[in-house]
């Protein structure tokens, strides 16, 4: 078999690049290790820049966001039992930002794929990628009982943070950072109403609190817990309880709960491996980089570099220049580690750490103090929320 471009994994990064690809007429094939009801079984944030909600457009699976979808202009901050709004769009010239289910992202874009008639494997076992460091690589893989070989020009590693294209590169070429979060988030999905029409992040003495949503009937909730936890330990009563406890007294008040439709625990974590690209085999998304969901960069992370491979890859194929291909690892990172300086900040600015005690409680406080009372220091808050731009550091 042959395809111009494989493209292992097909989460959102996989599925976009492959979008933009073919549809300028480039020959995709998409390996997934799922089936694609278990990727769509996933419940991840729902937050989208204005440059994801642009490269959506482009890729042509807008329409329904812009149906469903919400946009925001506004987040909360809650401390000391008072909330306290951040402008996004007065602060940021008008930006805002959309509030769509990464899910219901994945979804669109997979329709959009069998619609055009390009292909995906689901349930492809045991997916090998070979010779990317030379001119001309190949994928093998093992479907329904067959072995298959691919060959290729270029090989896109989308296959998130526990791939095989990451582990496929020598320990020696690579060079990983990574920082673990001493806690997790418990997350809630429930048919009820959002209780603001914003997203409010709480710090409490309990320690953090989110409450999000997916419309004006599904809300998303998480509180901060113990890696320790155990899911079941937590009944809908029991979260409901501390959720309430992390809110100011009107949020907590008009709080309505309901059953959860889905519940779990998630650890925070922040990784970049460095390099992007190894030879004709590229990391997108999740595979290279991961931020704590504190600000939700995770997909829009995911959706710049796809813009820059998207745009690498078309001037190859269309001008024969290899300039994007060659600048592509270091476009990219250039904005990656800006989105994980903000998440760190943001994870450490919400969160009760264990090991800070009043002294860290205090810092906190005052910074969002300082935060919500200063223009400049809400200004640099609501510009890295609502996305910097994806050309900012060239
Ligand atoms: N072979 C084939 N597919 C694989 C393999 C493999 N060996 N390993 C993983 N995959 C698939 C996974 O099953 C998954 O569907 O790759 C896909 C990777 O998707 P994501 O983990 O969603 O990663 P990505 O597309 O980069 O999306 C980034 O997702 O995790 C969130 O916060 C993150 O929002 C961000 C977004
Ligand atoms: C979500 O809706 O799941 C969500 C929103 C904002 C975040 C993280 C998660 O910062």
């Amino acid at each position: 078999m042959q395809a111009q471009v494989v493209i292992i994994g097909s989460g959102p990064s996989g599925l976009l690049l492959g979008q933009l690809l073919s549809q300028a007429g480039i020959d995709t094939l998409i390996l997934e290790r799922k089936s694609r009801d278990y990727v769509l079984g996933r419940i991840r944030a729902g937050v989208l820049e204005q440059g994801t909600v642009s490269l959506l457009e482009a890729a042509g699976v807008a329409d329904r966001m812009h149906a469903e979808g919400e946009f925001h202009d506004g987040i909360e901050l809650c401390f000391d039992g008072t909330r306290h709004r951040i402008d996004l769009s007065g602060l940021t010239g008008g930006k805002r930002v959309m509030v769509y289910g990464q899910t219901e992202v994945t979804r669109d874009l997979m329709d959009a794929r069998s619609a055009a008639g390009f292909k995906t494997v689901y349930e492809a076992e045991d997916v090998q990628i070979h010779d990317f460091d030379s001119a001309r690589p190949r994928v093998t893989y093992r479907h329904q009982g067959q072995n298959v070989e691919v060959h290729c020009d270029f090989i896109a590693g989308c296959d998130g943070y526990h791939g095989v294209c990451r582990a496929s590169v020598p320990e020696s070429a690579l060079t990983t950072y990574e920082r673990v979060y001493p806690f997790g988030w418990l997350g809630v999905l429930s048919h009820t109403p959002p209780v603001s029409d914003e997203l409010i992040y709480s710090n409490h003495a309990d320690g953090f609190a989110l409450c999000s949503m997916r419309s004006r009937t599904l809300s998303r909730y998480y509180i901060q817990c113990s890696l320790d936890d155990d899911v079941a330990a937590w009944s809908d009563e029991r979260f409901w309880d501390a959720l309430r406890q992390r809110l100011d007294p009107e949020a907590a008040e008009t709080l309505v709960t309901g059953p959860s439709i889905e519940k779990s625990i998630a650890p925070l974590r922040s990784f970049v491996a460095e390099p992007m690209r190894f030879g004709r085999l590229f990391l997108a998304g999740d595979a290279a980089h991961i931020v704590p969901p504190t600000g939700a960069k995770g997909l829009n992370l995911a959706a710049s570099d796809v813009q820059y491979l998207s745009e690498a890859l078309l001037r190859y194929y269309g001008e024969k220049d290899e300039a994007g291909i060659n600048t592509y690892s270091e476009r990219c990172l250039k904005r990656i580690w800006k989105a994980e300086r903000f998440s760190w900040w943001m994870t450490s600015l919400l969160h009760k750490f264990p090991d800070t005690g009043p002294f860290g409680q205090k810092i906190q406080q005052a910074e969002l103090d300082y935060l919500v009372r200063s223009t400049a220091a809400s200004t640099a808050l609501a510009e890295n929320y609502v996305g910097l731009p994806f050309d900012f550091s060239d």
